[in-house]
């Protein structure tokens, strides 16, 4: 598998426990769980989601990128 298609697969499963960790933390402020990590729980999938997120933003100017440096050669 190539590495865009792997990080896109992993960019759209850390999304999945990103959303899981915003139901919880509204869920724990509802009941008034004070249970203050489970706020930095979202953190856990934000961080590496922000990553990934953004190496998907760049990857098409990348690609144009490399493209008109090889056109140029
Ligand atoms: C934290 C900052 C984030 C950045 C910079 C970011 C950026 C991106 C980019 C650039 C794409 C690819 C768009 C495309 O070209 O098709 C993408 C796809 C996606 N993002 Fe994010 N994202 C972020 C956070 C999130 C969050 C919080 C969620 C949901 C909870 C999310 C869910 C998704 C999903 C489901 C896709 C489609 C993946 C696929 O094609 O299979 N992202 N994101």
């Amino acid at each position: 598998m190539s590495s865009p298609i792997l990080i896109r697969r992993i960019h759209r499963w850390l999304s999945i426990a990103f959303t899981v960790a915003v139901i919880a933390n509204i869920a724990a402020m509802m009941l008034a769980i004070p249970a203050p990590w489970i706020g930095l729980l979202a953190l856990v999938p934000l961080i590496p989601l922000l990553a990934t997120g953004l190496y998907l933003f760049a990857l098409p100017y990348l690609r144009r990128w490399d493209g008109s440096r090889l056109a140029a050669e």
